[in-house]
């Protein structure tokens, strides 16, 4: 696979570079509320724009449904792309059109041209692909050779992450090869006891991570919303918390799996149930197994918070995706307090995955530098860890 070294090597003074960025952040309004993603994209464009190259990026922004739409316009990410640079960083109006090409066009020696949101472009995300090509032929056009460094997106097989490669000469970014570097030692001689957190809301999300990760792990600790799903699986009642019943023969496979393979599997003994939900919800400490038929369990309890960050102290590798409990809400955020404080402590080899477990660690204020990993991938992160080929990365293979 050619790095980007590689085309450093071959010199890019003057040359257009298309860079594929993960740039899909977190907003309230104009505002991001996480700029990790936009932080974690400098040094491939710092790189390149300190060599003089002229870069022409593209990203995405949510989800919006293939067509133009304000709500996910890419501007506040420029302005803070180019704050972050210390240098304009222009914004086009559209992916490919008359806006994009003039932007390109323009573009002088170490700039910057951000195309506006490439899934408002639909075929990006087609499935033939045939107008993916269609698409990828005009990012193509752009410039002379192609950087992947949206390690957040790599799973996803788009015009923009894939089909783009294959038309141009293409290379790694340095994200995406920091990040294949890490997660391989959480599947290569992984150094035991490898312990792996896991919460967020639905267990479906995380069905063949687990199904993976119990050949691997010694230890699997789930919290969050997707622990109500085991609970009732080993037969108490959850109360209104979240439940999904289609997935109870696939959890009761999983509790017979990990007792089989000696895998220690470990549940919430208590939590804060609540009345509703909301951040002022009234809620009181209950037995994981008591949970009341009109309460819902907002975060792991107290004395799950211990069991946890003693099933952690003696780890040598720990990989942990997803919340803990609803911790955009004060009241229930201590579970994913304490689980970022444990790893904080812990002297192990720490990997944080995910777009929410990374935007949790900073919005609770803890330190970057006390884990060892924060992923910009979650769903990319988690493909990898199940096993999964990832389109965007094999793609650079080639
Ligand atoms: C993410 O947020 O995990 C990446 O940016 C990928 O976004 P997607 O799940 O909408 O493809």
């Amino acid at each position: 696979m050619k790095t980007l070294a590689d085309l450093l090597a071959e010199g890019v003074s003057g040359r257009r570079v298309l860079v594929r960025a993960d740039l899909n952040v977190p907003l309230d309004g104009e505002t991001i509320t996480d700029d990790g993603r936009v932080r974690a994209s400098l040094p491939t464009l710092q790189q390149l724009t300190g060599a003089g190259a002229r870069v022409v990026v593209t990203a995405h922004l949510g989800r919006p449904k293939g067509a133009p739409d304000p709500q996910f316009s890419l501007r506040p990410v420029a302005r803070r792309l180019g704050e972050l640079l210390g240098k304009d960083v222009k914004l086009a109006e559209d992916v490919t059109g008359e806006s994009a090409q003039a932007a390109v066009e323009s573009l002088r020696d170490g700039e910057v041209a951000l195309l506006e949101n490439i899934r408002f472009d639909a075929r990006e995300t087609s499935k033939d692909e045939a107008e993916r090509g269609a698409l990828a032929d005009e990012l193509a056009r752009f410039a002379d050779a192609y950087v992947s460094d949206g390690f957040g997106v790599v799973h996803r097989k788009q015009a923009s992450v894939y089909d783009v490669a294959k038309r141009l000469p293409h290379y790694a970014g340095g994200l995406v090869l920091a990040e294949v570097d890490v997660l391989r030692k959480l599947t290569e001689d992984t150094e035991r006891p490898y312990v792996v957190v896991l919460g967020g809301a639905k267990v479906s999300d995380k069905l063949g991570v687990i199904a993976n990760l119990l050949t691997k792990v010694d230890r699997l600790l789930v919290g969050g919303g997707m622990a109500y799903t085991f609970l009732r699986a080993q037969g108490h009642e959850v109360g209104q918390s979240l439940l999904q019943e289609d997935q109870l023969d696939q959890v009761r496979g999983f509790l017979d799996e990990a007792a089989e393979r000696g895998v220690e599997l470990v549940l919430p003994v208590d939590v804060l149930a609540a009345t509703e939900f909301g951040p002022d919800a009234p809620h009181e400490v209950v037995a994981a197994t008591q949970i009341p038929a009109d309460r819902q369990g907002l975060d792991i309890g107290p004395r799950t918070r211990e069991l946890f960050a003693s099933k952690l102290a003696d780890a040598a590798t720990v990989f942990w995706n997803g919340p803990m409990g609803v911790f955009e809400f004060e009241a229930f955020s201590g579970g994913t307090r304490a689980v970022a404080q444990a790893l904080v402590d812990s002297k192990a080899f720490s990997v944080v995955g995910g777009g929410d477990s990374a935007a949790a660690v900073r919005r609770l204020g803890l330190p970057e530098d006390g884990f060892s990993h924060i992923s910009t991938g979650g769903g990319a992160s988690l493909e990898f860890l199940e096993g999964k080929e990832l389109p965007g990365v094999s793609v650079l293979e080639d």
